[in-house]
């Protein structure tokens, strides 16, 4: 006889799902640092990329990127010395040009035709170096192009305080934070009135308005921020310390080490305060670069320690966390396969007045970028 007892129902219960990563890296400009880092006269040897480069500068000023194992015998040329604008590896002597060529053997006179290695594309843009990255080999997107900010080469902002860590997991983890409207009141005590995310192409934007005790005291907080490609963010914060309003802009950049790790810089530019001596404004960009750090740190901490999830369970509330995914998506697709949502704008906002998010045709006022005037 069958059994017909009722069976108490089933809690219904969301697992995480999260497939293997694609041992592919993103297209795009990564960048590196500070350029003048590099500029040292000395060979600077990279592990990322799931492999290993060489940075070193030629003496026309020029940086150069190079695959960093001499393929002579494998040396690291990370360890080699500069020599005019080659790169000499310590091993057998053999100088590598900046086009990726061997230039010069000490003990042959006849270059091997396939004595070449990769010449990864590079530019300098707001004191920073990049690289791009292409699994295609194509050359640099003009229309990706790292946008000058102005106040890198002026007097009136402090110069760049840049940190580094290396966190332990894929660096699409990292990503989500730009459409995540929901952590900031936990994470950074920083609830929000106002949220506003636009995708467009390769820039992902992000505007917000909320209050932080940490970051803006007593007055308002507001961010002004974007994605420009898979992996370079800059922030335009204005906030309040001590009693003074201030402007600063933050940096959020990262270069993959391999697929379960990444380097992460964190920087921070000040304005300065005209009504401020200069041992005053020191002292106040100081401080205010502290109080942002420890502020970033709070997501560097979940960061190193989150799993991944490729399906993350979703409440209204919510920014849009897969629309945000499928715009990061595009920089490990061919170009040629590329699906056309990727060159209309799209625009998500959250008003804190009324219900939620709604999809927006266009930019509204509130949402505009002002990155491009900073
Ligand atoms: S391994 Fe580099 S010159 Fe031999
Ligand atoms: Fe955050």
């Amino acid at each position: 006889m069958a059994d017909t007892t009722a069976q108490p129902s089933k809690p219904v219960i969301h697992r995480i799902h999260a497939a293997p990563i694609e041992a592919r890296y993103a297209r795009g400009w990564h960048c590196l640092g500070l350029a003048d880092d590099y500029k040292d006269g000395k060979a600077h040897g990279l592990s990322i990329f799931g492999t290993r480069l060489v940075v070193f500068q030629g003496e026309d000023g020029q940086l150069r990127v190079l695959d960093g194992y001499c393929p002579h015998m494998g040396a690291d040329l990370g360890q080699g010395r500069i020599d005019g604008n080659t790169v000499v590896c310590s091993f057998h002597g053999w100088a590598w040009a900046g086009d990726g060529k061997c230039a010069a053997i000490p003990y042959s006179q006849r270059i091997p035709p396939k004595a070449r290695v990769k010449s990864w594309p590079v530019t300098e843009q707001n004191r920073l170096l990049f690289v791009w990255n292409d699994p295609e080999g194509n050359a640099p997107d003009p229309s990706v192009a790292i946008p000058r900010i102005n106040a890198c080469f002026s007097d009136t902002w402090s110069d760049w305080a840049i940190v580094k860590w290396v966190i332990n997991t894929n660096c699409r983890e990292l990503i989500d934070n730009q459409s995540d409207m929901a952590h900031f009141g936990p994470v950074h005590g920083a609830p929000i009135e106002y949220f506003c995310n636009t995708f467009d192409g390769a820039v992902a934007y992000q505007k917000l308005r909320g209050g932080s005790a940490r970051l803006a005291g007593s007055g308002g907080l507001t961010a002004d921020s974007a994605y420009f490609g898979p992996a370079y963010h800059i922030t335009l914060m204005t906030g309040e310390a001590e009693g003074q309003p201030i402007k600063s802009i933050l940096l959020n950049s990262h270069v993959p080490i391999d697929t379960n790790s990444f380097e992460l810089r964190f920087g921070v530019m000040v304005e300065k305060n005209p009504a401020l001596t200069d041992a005053q404004n020191r002292a106040m960009v100081d401080g205010y670069v502290q109080a942002a750090q420890s502020a970033f740190r709070e997501d560097v901490a979940i960061w190193d320690s989150k799993t991944r999830v490729d399906n993350p369970l979703l409440c209204e509330g919510d920014g849009p966390i897969y629309r945000l995914r499928q715009w990061y998506q595009q920089f490990y697709t061919d170009v040629a396969a590329l699906p056309a949502v990727h060159s209309t704008v799209e625009v998500h906002e959250y008003r804190g007045d009324d219900t939620g998010w709604h999809k927006l045709a266009e930019v509204p006022a509130d949402a505009a970028s002002r990155l491009s005037t900073i």
